[in-house]
């Protein structure tokens, strides 16, 4: 092995994504808290986790929790002190573990001090923080991405204001200089704490068209997303990250591979992003495949765009903003449930890049099976809830809404981690802020931490595999078979060391014929989800023409 395998520490990471209000709660208040994740870095160190992701834990009303800010140098109470987050920050590096939190950039809060005094009246200094109408009518159409008008009418002022998210997070005003040297202070303050970097929300939208541009019929947002000029602001937004030796993820909803390396390249703004593009196909009717032809063309397309000394991939499969990946991509039956989850983690861990795993993926935790309306909290399934919800027949529409919302739901991601198997899944001592999947009776930290073969474990082996194999660091990636409708096969390659993946994608068995650059070498078996087939040869040790690939079999083989 190289001394050094990659050129940026963040490159030879795994990273981990904390959800703050749903993953431990120290102190019996049924909500998640930093004393909680510091009760759980032994946890995350057993994985192998590098850094982790804190979710928003400013001061925050909570609207959309946490990403509606209402002071940035804060910490939500409900989270603990500013002493807890030093305490954190320290036990976690004293552990290795970086630590990086979400910088919420493109909006506040209407609770913020600044908007609150930008109410005041048009002289007021903090106004033009804001993004105001001139006149009382709304100047376009535009809807916002959470529903409705962009514009908010303020009876006081006579003029509407501006907000992409909610009517509760009103947009800051790029455009005026004193604002964004506001936020490049705040950014300072926090990284002069010791973080090691942030993931940036939302940063396509910080530039908006003009008034009368018109939306793309296929895309709705297209006048606020990644708008000519939004170079300006994101360059210097970079400028400040690079007095700093931090990592940065940029959120970037709507950039196209092709565009991956202004953003992402040797000067790129960002160290990496989160792109959209394969994530999206979850969306989907609930009857149909997964998409696995375009799922590889997504992947493979940023795999090429952003290759080692080009750019750099954040490779995910699940987040808090999208269901969990067992549920949409693989499949939570019974029968295939542990083997779709190993399949998915078997595909995504091993491309090259930075991977990201959301917490209780790595548990294999599928969606919520929600039972009442209250208990979704999600700002957006409440819109969306209040919209289904008409005058007549609710019985029957309430059973729909829930069964729409259990596959579609933010919550689905949200629910408690599931660390035992006691009331409250060991989440919390007294009633969690959000029901608890009661499937944590058998899917469980503890449960998985005793049996070998648990979701869990695989997780472990596969990180650890990426730890000790320089081709699966900085590896270049080829795929093969882009036609195929149920297997990804993809080849990592450097110099003379390669490893070949090989993963169905859907419950049907499928043969397939592999090219003979990939035939004609010899190939020994390093991984499979499969390891309980082995003797009744159901898994074969080496690669050969023609294969026979088992519903959400995973193989991995090296080249000898
Ligand atoms: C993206 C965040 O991931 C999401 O949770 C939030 O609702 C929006 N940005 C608005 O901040
Ligand atoms: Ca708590």
């Amino acid at each position: 092995m190289t001394e050094k395998r990659t050129d940026k520490w963040w490159q030879d990471a795994v990273a981990y994504q904390i959800y703050p209000k749903s993953f431990k709660d120290s102190n019996g208040d049924g909500i998640g808290d930093l004393n909680g994740i510091r009760e759980k870095i032994g946890y995350l160190k057993d994985l192998g986790v590098d850094f982790v992701w804190l979710n928003p834990v400013y001061q925050s009303p909570n609207v959309d929790n946490g990403y509606d800010i209402s002071d940035y140098q804060a910490i939500n109470p409900e989270f603990g002190t500013m002493d807890d987050m030093t305490q954190l920050i320290e036990e976690a590096h004293a552990n290795g573990i970086k630590v990086i939190m979400d910088l919420v950039i493109n909006h506040t809060s209407d609770q913020h001090p600044w908007f609150l005094e930008a109410c005041k009246g048009e002289d007021n200094p903090y106004h033009d923080y804001y993004i105001w109408s001139d006149t009382a009518e709304k100047p376009n159409d535009w809807q916002s991405i959470f529903g409705g008008s962009v514009w908010e009418y303020v009876p006081s002022l006579k003029k509407n204001y501006f907000h992409v998210f909610a009517k509760e997070q009103p947009d800051l005003n790029w455009e005026n200089k004193q604002m964004r040297e506001s936020i490049f202070r705040m950014i300072r303050w926090w990284l002069d704490q010791g973080i090691d970097g942030f993931r940036i929300d939302a940063i396509s939208h910080i530039k908006k068209s003009s008034w009368e541009t018109k939306a793309r019929p296929d895309w709705p947002h297209s006048p606020f997303t990644n708008v000519k000029g939004i170079s300006k602001y994101l360059k210097e937004l970079s400028a400040v990250f690079k007095e700093y030796d931090i990592v940065t993820v940029g959120e970037a909803s709507g950039v196209t591979a092709e565009e991956a390396t202004e953003r992402v390249g040797n000067d790129g703004y960002f160290n990496m992003i989160f792109e959209f593009e394969h994530i999206s196909l979850w969306q989907r009717d609930k009857n149909e495949a997964v998409d696995v032809v375009g799922l590889k063309r997504a992947l493979g397309r940023w795999q090429r765009a952003l290759d080692y000394g080009e750019g750099w991939n954040a490779l995910y499969m699940e987040n808090h903003d999208v269901p969990r990946s067992v549920s949409v991509f693989g499949n939570d039956a019974p029968q295939y449930w542990a083997r779709s989850a190993k399949a998915l983690a078997t595909m995504y861990l091993l491309l090259q890049g930075t991977p990201f795993i959301y917490q209780g993926q790595e548990l294999g935790m599928p969606n919520m099976t929600f039972t009442a309306i209250d208990q979704l909290d999600d700002v957006t399934a409440k819109n969306q809830i209040k919209a289904l919800l008409g005058e007549k027949d609710q019985a029957t529409k309430t059973l729909e809404i829930l069964e729409l919302m259990s596959s579609v739901s933010r919550d689905n991601s949200r629910t408690p981690m599931q660390w035992d198997w006691s009331d409250n899944a060991g989440f919390s001592t007294g009633k969690p802020w959000m029901a608890v999947n009661p499937n944590h009776k058998t899917i469980n930290v503890a449960q998985q931490i005793k049996e070998s073969s648990s979701v869990l474990n695989y997780y472990k082996q596969l990180i650890k595999l990426r730890k000790t194999k320089d081709v699966l660091a900085v590896g270049h990636y080829e795929d093969y078979l882009p036609t195929d409708e149920h297997v990804f096969v993809y080849e990592r390659f450097l110099e003379h060391e390669r490893v070949l993946v090989i993963v169905n994608l859907t419950k049907e068995s499928a043969e397939i014929t592999l090219p003979q650059t990939v035939v004609g070498k010899s190939w020994s078996l390093l991984l499979t989800n499969m390891e309980e087939d082995k003797e009744t040869s159901a898994v074969t040790e080496t690669v050969t023409e023609k294969m026979t690939i088992a519903p959400y079999q995973a193989l991995v083989y090296v080249h000898n």
